[in-house]
């Protein structure tokens, strides 16, 4: 995975099924994940993806994936549609 890759580009990459309408704008809310573990590893959270996160009553656990950049080995995902 590349540093300046998101979650959503690199999940796309990796062939892995990641939902969106906006093709990864922070626009749909649609790529939310369930981060399971490793969330250390992720971007912080800016102010486009909180807005988006609101608007979709996010749980605390959740992410947008177009807006996740990682940093680390170790994160676990999961979504609804998995
Ligand atoms: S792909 Fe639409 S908000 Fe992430």
């Amino acid at each position: 995975m590349d540093d300046d890759q998101s979650l959503f580009e690199a999940l796309r990459e990796a062939g892995q099924p990641i939902a969106s309408s906006c093709l990864g704008v922070a626009v749909c809310g649609r790529c939310l994940v369930r981060v399971r573990s490793g969330g250390e590893c992720l971007s912080a959270i800016d102010a486009v993806e909180k807005k988006v996160l609101l608007n979709e009553r996010a749980e605390p656990d959740q992410r947008l994936a177009c807006q996740c950049y990682v940093s680390g080995a170790g994160v676990v995902l999961s979504t609804d549609y998995w």
